[in-house]
């Protein structure tokens, strides 16, 4: 067997024997809450199609007429001729949203996060980031070459430490946060960041992959507290609650034309295709139309939180700490026989130690299979983690 098998077999034996070994499920998705997967038909708690707009009929009459117009990929980078008409229109849409001089759209919103950061940090800077981030922020940090120094979760006491002890000996230095944490649902403090952020001559950056279409009226957890937190990098995704695909950052002008000359996932990878900007463009249209649209998801993830004695959900997401991987697999397996999809979330993803039950609360999630669902993790899933 060639040395490469070896290697493969043998790290995927070390997974196997840790319950950390994942593989592709084939799933067909049939409207947004619903999935098919084993043979199963199954309500689904783990899509981050926040606001089953997927699935929206004008959403993909969007996507058909710009491939009907535009074709079906982008033909190159966007700074050689993949920069089709409807990116300025969704650049524009967003730094509206967001309140901020411009945009720029990148080709996923990981893509984005490992090309923001390195092209504002280097070496000689600072870089604090919550040790909960997401992966793609830490892919960003270690692109940077940045010294990256990793806060306790949310604390702001901590991150004031950090930044009295290390500030003054470099250059520039980035505050880097989700804004949802993507596996916990709880928010970042993000006013009393953006205040450590001037007192220190810093720069503040959320990930707001969790927060646009949810939060905040829709406009992302920057808006979670009814006026704009002074935020300098609004970074999100267009995967998540507007059903489609790409990321984006917000911010002023000079930012943004720097951006779109430095950042290398954005100059060395292809435009996204013109549906998955046109269907992003259409599905803020849907979000506009209805102010009570992105109020959902929270309310019906509050009212399981409600229901079962949890912590107040502070986003659609809910989180139910197992501990170990093992558990959380029966845990999924438990609700998966009755009907329901909550994935198992294990290490890497997670700290060791905390494998769980993530659930994400959609709009169309009806109250009564909400009030079912409540009821077998009350009565099956809490008691394993007690
Ligand atoms: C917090 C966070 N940031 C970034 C991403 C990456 O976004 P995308 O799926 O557009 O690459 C995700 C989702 O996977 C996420 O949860």
């Amino acid at each position: 067997m060639k040395s490469l098998d070896l290697f493969a077999n043998s790290k995927l034996a070390e997974l196997d024997a840790q319950h950390l070994r994942r593989v592709l499920a084939e799933t067909a998705r049939e409207d947004g809450i619903w999935i098919n997967r084993g043979g199963r038909r199954l309500l689904s708690f783990s899509c981050n199609d926040y606001l089953n707009l997927t699935h929206h009929s004008t959403v993909k009459e969007a996507a058909i007429a710009a491939i009907e117009r535009h074709g079906t990929g982008a033909g190159a980078s966007r700074h050689i001729t993949g920069n089709h008409l409807l990116y300025e229109v969704l650049e524009g849409r967003l730094a509206r949203l967001k309140e901020t001089e411009a945009a720029c759209i990148f080709g996923s919103g990981y893509l984005a996060n490992a090309g923001i950061i390195p092209a504002l940090i280097g070496e000689g800077d600072l870089l604090l980031i919550d040790e909960l981030s997401h992966a793609c922020l830490w892919a960003g940090a270690q692109l940077s070459r940045g010294r990256a120094l990793t806060f306790r979760h949310n604390d702001v006491v901590h991150v004031a430490e950090l930044l009295e002890a290390n500030r003054k000996a470099h250059q520039h230095a980035l505050i880097v946060t989700d804004g949802v944490f993507s596996m916990d649902g709880d928010l970042a403090p993000l006013n009393e960041l953006a205040a450590l952020a001037q007192t220190h001559d810093a720069w503040l950056m959320s990930d707001d992959a969790h927060g646009l279409g949810v939060i905040g009226g829709g406009r992302g957890s920057v808006f979670a507290d009814g006026k704009k937190a002074t935020v300098d990098l609004q970074m999100g995704t267009l995967s998540k609650a507007l059903g489609s695909y790409g990321g984006y950052l917000c911010a002023s002008k000079p930012v943004i034309d720097l951006i779109k000359t430095r950042a290398r996932t954005l100059i060395y990878s292809t435009g996204l295709p013109p549906a998955s900007v046109a269907a992003a463009i259409a599905a803020l249209d849907v979000i506009a139309a209805d102010p009570e649209l992105a109020a959902r998801p929270l309310a019906k993830a509050q009212s399981f939180t409600r229901a079962t004695n949890l912590p107040l959900a502070q986003s659609p997401i809910v989180a139910i700490v197992l501990g170990d991987a093992v558990a959380a697999l029966e845990a999924s397996q438990i609700l998966e026989r009755e009907g329901f999809l909550a994935v198992a979330i294990r290490p890497p993803t997670v700290p060791a130690g905390t494998a769980r039950l993530r659930l994400a609360f959609t709009a169309n999630h009806s109250d009564e299979d909400i009030a079912r669902l409540a009821r077998l993790v009350r009565e099956r899933i809490l008691p394993m983690a007690a």
